[in-house]
């Protein structure tokens, strides 16, 4: 695969992933189509050697994992972690507000986004929705079911400079007020007010979506808006990248296309679904990959479906269900755990420590704090540095001001709950939680680069 067809897949992943529940919708299709066999949580599991799976929580959060000899304790498990979720606005569960002869749609806040970013945008809107549906016996059951209206359904209009001379100046946007992505107009008719049943029209496009099911009635909905314009090329010489949900949607592309490139045997010679599993040479050097791409980052992780929830440490224990063995795999293990790091802003040059100020385009950023605010220890950045150097591609160092807070991942939440050794990566990027953010044409692929030489290699160990 090379960088054009690695963005061009990119891209179109971030274009049918408006929300968590489509990301991971289209991680199930990709590794479906690769061979991976689903797991369901309310299942008996049957885990082979040399095999590859998947299962899903909530249909927010996703593991996927190839399995070695079933002795992880010898060989550890090289673990990929990333989240689902980004920053976005969330519909209220009675959304409509009325105002001066217009319908707009009340929303949540969701994650640390930057409020003005959102303004006067093509807003799309899609999620999931819980609908009660008739079978064909009379019975009646719950289904959930994707729901995507792929267009700029709604915007949110800012207000004119004419009306607030100080919008350039004092301008605070309140989340309540500002923030409501306007939807319709009232129109007369015949002399009434036409009604705008919020319910009604989303339940009309279900239906559109979906025609192969009896729908009686919707009955819930987990929906927010995003911005409906796909990624882009920038620059002049194209060497950046305009995209919605680069945090984390980035990331968990690259986990996503690694998993799946060291099981076709293009990479990794050891694995196929064709090995013997008594092949004692391929068995002593293989060790089970797994990605795990979670939701509720932005929120702080701590739901089922979360990080700091029991989705991962449930999955390890029916895959090594004695302690013993499970804790020693543990320590033989490793993870990369994914996220977007912050790119030097060529205007904002004071914001950054300057001996730790990553460039975009110049390759994966080690992401260190002393409060542990990321999980990267020393020995975790040097497994880190040496396997970018095996990949042959440069890296980079953040550490935050030490007179600025330092943002959180993924990474503390499963290396405290497992103790597995972790190290904090990410892209280079500008703007993260605007609703576009911008990354270099050439990081995505580098960080691919270092995930799949990290899932291809043997991993020396740490004495
Ligand atoms: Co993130």
């Amino acid at each position: 695969m090379n960088q054009e067809k690695y963005n061009e897949s990119l891209f179109n992943f971030i274009k049918h992933s408006p929300t968590q529940y489509h990301a991971v919708a289209n991680m199930v299709k990709t590794l479906s189509n690769n061979g991976f066999i689903p797991l369901k949580e309310d299942e008996k599991w049957i885990i082979k050697p040399y095999s590859k799976y998947f299962v899903t929580r909530n249909g927010s959060s996703i593991i996927a994992f190839l399995t070695g000899d079933n002795c992880p304790w010898e060989s550890g498990i090289k673990l990929v972690g990333a989240h689902t979720d980004s920053p976005c606005l969330k519909v209220k569960p009675i959304p409509e507000v009325k105002n001066n002869g217009m319908v707009s749609i009340g929303v949540e806040i969701y994650g640390g986004l930057i409020l003005n970013s959102w303004l006067d945008r093509g807003l799309n809107l899609a999620g999931r929705v819980t609908v009660l549906s008739l079978n064909d016996d009379g019975k009646e059951s719950i289904f959930t079911l994707l729901v995507n209206y792929d267009s700029a359904l709604a915007t949110i209009p800012s207000l004119a400079i004419h009306l607030d001379r100080d919008v350039n100046t004092k301008k605070v946007l309140n989340p309540q007020v500002d923030m409501l992505p306007l939807l319709d107009t009232i129109r007369n008719t015949n002399g009434s007010t036409a009604k705008m049943k919020f319910r009604e029209i989303l339940l009309e496009q279900v239906i559109k979506q979906h025609s192969n099911i009896n729908i009686k009635e919707l009955l819930d909905f987990d929906l927010s808006f995003s911005d409906s314009q796909p990624p882009f090329f920038t620059g002049a010489n194209q060497t950046m990248i305009s995209s919605p949900r680069l945090d984390n949607l980035l990331s968990c592309h690259a986990a996503l296309k690694s998993i799946v490139r060291s099981t076709n045997g293009s990479i990794d010679k050891k694995f196929s679904t064709n090995s013997n599993p008594n092949d004692v040479a391929a068995a002593n050097s293989f060790a089970p990959c797994m990605i795990v791409c979670t939701d509720h980052e932005e929120v702080g992780s701590d739901t089922a479906s979360g990080a700091r929830g029991s989705f991962l440490s449930s999955v390890l224990s029916r895959l090594i269900p004695n302690t013993e063995d499970r804790i020693r795999s543990y320590a033989k293990s490793f993870i990369i755990s994914l996220d977007n790091a912050h790119a030097l802003h060529p205007s904002y040059n004071e914001r950054h420590d300057l001996n730790h100020a990553p460039l975009i385009n110049n390759g994966p950023v080690l992401k260190i704090n002393g409060s542990q605010r990321y999980a990267s220890d020393c020995e975790s950045s040097a497994m880190f540095r040496y396997i970018c150097r095996c990949a042959d591609i440069p890296m980079q160092t953040f550490v935050m001001r030490s007179d600025m807070p330092c943002g959180s991942t993924i990474g503390p939440a499963i290396s405290s709950s497992t103790g597995i050794k972790t190290v904090d990566v990410g892209a280079p990027t500008l703007g993260m939680h605007s609703i576009r953010e911008i990354t270099g044409s050439d990081d995505p692929f580098m960080l691919f680069k270092a995930v799949n030489q990290f899932f291809s290699m043997d991993l020396p160990p740490i004495l």
